[in-house]
């Protein structure tokens, strides 16, 4: 029976998004993408390989993992099996600590996790570069989740050179982002699906390519500036070019749903009482607030009579993967 190893690894949500696969095998993606790892959502990955199994077996939260997620799990554990010449299914249980099911993305925390978990299980010491890359073959926003702090997946050409490095780990200035969870239904459109459609159909997605990439350095700029408005001003502008794609689409479609609007507005009118908060959203309804944890209580309150506390989770730069 082989070891057991648990890893823990954080989300992550992207300021400068990735949207769109140059190889939808590998999952090279078309432009690099920059994130911020939260510290309060992450998933504890165990796993063990054993010659007592006849199937891999996947658990999530103590319950059996449905036939689409365990597939996809089986599949990225043979990429494992594969690079460690072991042929043994594996046992896997993932508790995801991501407050009531909350549509914020589990998939780069959950695939972070069960790399990490994985190859180590499989006997496989790999460094946080190919750990980087072999998370990317799970899900493109978990290539972002092997590191703390804010992270580059620079976009590459090929599986050996598209992965994540980190920009800061240790973040010593005050960014915060607030999730205002808006509904937890399971998304309308996967963002694999949306990705496709976008880049077969959207006139503006070349665009896209260009903005995103040139927004890369200015963003690493912001960071290093510790300027909170900068960082919002591109964070902001990627998340609706990005959007805007959707909506360039044939046909055309949305993640947008009215309480999204609702929120961006309340953010629009704190700013203009001057107030330093942004906005962002990934493929789903939830907006996230981009601010410093002085402006926090001031954002919380004016959300209020639109939202209910159990709906408005605050977070702060988190760490990378960990073993336990
Ligand atoms: O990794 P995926 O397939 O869940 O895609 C994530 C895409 C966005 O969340 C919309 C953007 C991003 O960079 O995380």
């Amino acid at each position: 029976m082989g070891q057991s190893i648990t890893a823990r690894a954080h989300t992550n949500i992207a300021l400068i998004k990735y949207w769109g696969k140059q190889n939808p095998e590998l999952i090279i993606p078309y432009n690099s993408s920059l994130s911020m790892t939260l510290d309060h959502f992450y998933t504890d990955t165990t796993v063990r390989f054993s010659t007592d199994l006849t199937a891999d077996q996947i658990s999530f939260n103590g319950a059996i993992a449905d036939t689409k997620t365990s597939t996809q799990m089986s599949q990225f554990l043979d990429l494992i099996r594969k690079q460690a010449h072991l042929p043994l299914f594996a046992a896997v249980e993932t508790i995801n600590h991501v407050p009531n099911a909350a549509g914020l993305a589990s998939s780069a925390s959950g695939y972070a996790a069960l790399a990490a978990a994985g190859s180590r299980a499989a006997g496989l010491e790999l460094n946080d570069r190919d750990l980087s890359r072999l998370a990317r073959r799970g899900s493109g926003s978990a290539t972002r989740s092997i590191y703390g702090g804010f992270v580059e997946w620079q976009r590459g050409t090929n599986d050996l050179d598209s992965y994540a490095v980190p920009v800061q780990e240790t973040v010593d200035w005050d960014i915060q982002m607030i999730a205002i969870v808006l509904n937890d239904r399971q998304k309308a459109i996967a963002s694999r699906a949306g990705m496709a459609n976008t880049v077969a159909t959207s006139p503006y997605y070349p665009a896209w390519v260009e903005t995103a990439q040139a927004a890369i350095p200015a963003m690493k700029a912001a960071i290093v500036k510790k300027d909170i408005n900068l960082v919002g001003q591109l964070a902001e502008q990627s998340a609706m070019q990005m959007h805007a794609t959707t909506l360039s689409a044939v046909p055309p479609f949305t993640y947008f749903e009215p309480e999204t609007l609702q929120a961006i507005k309340v953010v629009q009118t704190l700013r203009q009482q001057g107030v330093s908060c942004y906005y962002t959203m990934d493929a789903g309804p939830n907006v996230k607030v981009i601010c410093t944890s002085q402006e926090t209580p001031q954002i919380l309150a004016a959300l209020a009579p639109y939202f209910s506390p159990e709906q408005l989770l605050v977070a702060k730069p988190g760490p990378g993967v960990s073993y336990r």
